[in-house]
């Protein structure tokens, strides 16, 4: 295993990443962690991220120095190659010119970590201070034309430095870089795979759950379907799984979870029927935090009463995932201050979101796994694939895409648009070109004209994007067609709808829902 000791980068998640897609197992751990506990986990090398701060800030954040002693490789990214600079002797300085955006990387030892990385190359900068003297021991192995040390090493240790950023997308042969790292200077082996993970994690669940009985809640996302998989195939019928239907979910998807789960696979599902119960609490309420508190009090509550009814349990399962677990250093600090500066834009709720005062122990098998990574687990359990690529869905459904008070009329309509959107995004065969596609229903009405006859009725948005990970998104270049297939459809099928208008805002300064 390697490890990343986080500095507050944003993109240390994103280096834990790149290596476990060279299939060895990497953690991110806070730059705080001991030395001692280093010693035990036992990494065949270690990672120092990038971060905010300038190593000769007040604040700014160090590891333990022994651990150049420890005898394993070492590479610093960023600010890590600029405090294992500091830490081992040399200096760093203001640079007269920061180097952001991509840089043409000049190579002077095309050797070892730079193998297979071409000259002239672009790799991602981003940084204001630079190394200006190299501690003993250290070699140049690559400038830029603002950064004359963008690549060093001192071989004999196996210490490494690089100012820019391999791990991001831009940066043409950082993934080169980081294997030659990984295999030929920490001599690890590629024996991270999703079919050895899923072997021992059978393995795990069974010592620790013993002959005793798990409740799983299932919403029919990608995670906690694939952890009902996984610990159905652990633990046989000890494993309940419970849905709760809200409501509030799109058309057919609470009977084609039921299909897939019980019949096709025979995994049981008590269902649930908790929808009239979810509406109430819907009725006035057009705040949209407000609505996610009562769904998120309201589910807590139908939680424990199903939980009640259908136990005892010993076991809770919980598809908690390692971004949720990462013990990283604050990202969003103040350098100047030491402050968090984070912002709450919006609470979610998921179908996970239960209290930690809970009467059960947990179990958690995917708490070491990213969420691509629960993806291919989820293929080598053998969930179908119509779950394991399936668009991410809000936890509150379809109640946060109701702008204003959800009712069961406004319900059914945004439903059946919502289908139509769907439809046709499958009928297109483009389905997996978005990140999510849906339509969202507005609390106005606008005038229009069918047959010979005047219309006054509601429009809906249509919101089409794109993204990596949900925290950026950009509007699709949806073809003009299949916009036109979409709106036509839903103004001649959807009855309350006599407008479609599209969304071309990105994220940001839009979010990619509507609440
Ligand atoms: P936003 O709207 O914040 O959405 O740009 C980013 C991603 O998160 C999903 N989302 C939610 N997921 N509970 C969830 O489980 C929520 O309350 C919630 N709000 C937004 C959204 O669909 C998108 O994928």
């Amino acid at each position: 295993m390697l490890v990343i000791l986080d500095f507050g980068s944003q993109y240390s998640e994103l280096i834990a990443r790149r290596i476990r897609e060279t299939q060895v197992y990497s953690e991110v751990l806070s730059y705080r962690t001991s030395i001692e506990q280093l010693k035990q986990l036992n990494p065949k090398g270690i990672i120092l991220s990038g971060g905010p701060n300038s190593v000769y800030d007040q604040k700014a954040p160090a590891c333990d120095p022994e651990i150049w002693n420890l005898g394993i490789p070492v590479m610093g990214v960023c600010y890590g190659m600029q405090l294992m600079v500091q830490q081992l002797g040399g200096e760093v300085d203001r640079a007269e010119r920061g180097e952001y955006g991509k840089a043409s990387l000049r190579i002077d030892d095309p050797t070892d970590l730079l193998t297979n990385v071409e000259d002239g190359g672009t790799m991602w900068m981003s940084h204001a201070d630079s190394v200006t003297r190299l501690p003993d021991g250290f070699e140049l192995l690559a400038h830029t034309e603002n950064t004359p040390c963008a690549a060093i090493a001192d071989h004999e240790r196996k210490f490494y430095g690089v100012q820019f950023h391999p791990e991001v997308v831009h940066s043409d042969d950082g993934i080169a870089l980081i294997r030659n790292f990984v295999y030929h200077i920490c001599d690890c082996e590629p024996t991270w795979t999703m079919e050895t993970f899923v072997e021992e994690a059978i393995r795990e669940i069974r010592a620790k759950v013993g002959s005793q009985r798990v409740l799983l809640a299932l919403s029919g996302g990608v995670d906690s379907s694939t952890l009902a998989f996984l610990l159905h195939r652990a633990i046989g019928d000890q494993l309940t799984c419970m849905f709760i239907d809200q409501g509030f979910m799109r058309k057919y998807e609470p009977e084609r979870l039921l299909e897939i789960f019980d019949h096709q696979f025979h995994i049981p599902v008590e269902y649930i029927d908790a929808r009239d119960r979810f509406l109430e609490k819907m009725v006035g309420v057009t705040d949209p935090e407000e609505k996610r508190r009562r769904i998120g009090h309201e589910f807590i509550r139908v939680f424990e009463e199903g939980s009640a009814n259908l136990g005892p349990f010993d076991y809770l399962a919980q598809g908690t995932l390692y971004p949720d677990v990462i013990e990283s250093a604050d990202t969003n600090v103040d350098p100047q201050t030491g402050e968090r500066v984070a912002v709450k834009i919006k609470s979610h709720h998921n179908v996970g979101g239960l209290p930690k005062d809970l009467q059960f122990k947990l179990v958690e098998p995917l708490r070491k796994l990213f969420k691509d990574e629960v993806r291919n687990v989820g293929r080598s359990v053998g969930l179908p694939d119509e779950i394991v690529r399936r668009h991410p869905f809000p936890g509150p459904g379809l109640a946060i895409r109701i702008i204003g008070e959800v009712t069961k009329e406004r319900l059914n309509i945004l439903r059946d648009a919502d289908f139509v959107v769907r439809d046709e995004i499958n009928k297109s065969g483009l389905y997996h070109d978005f990140w999510q596609v849906f339509a969202v229903l507005l609390p106005v009405r606008s005038v229009g004209v069918m047959g010979d006859q005047r219309t006054y009725a509601y429009p809906v948005v249509l919101r089409l994007v794109s993204s990596e990970d949900g925290m950026t998104a950009d509007w699709s270049r949806a073809p003009y067609d299949l916009l036109e297939s979409i709106s036509n459809r839903i103004v001649n099928e959807v009855e309350g709808v006599n407008r479609v208008v599209y969304d071309i805002t990105s994220k940001p300064p839009g979010t990619i829902e509507w609440e």
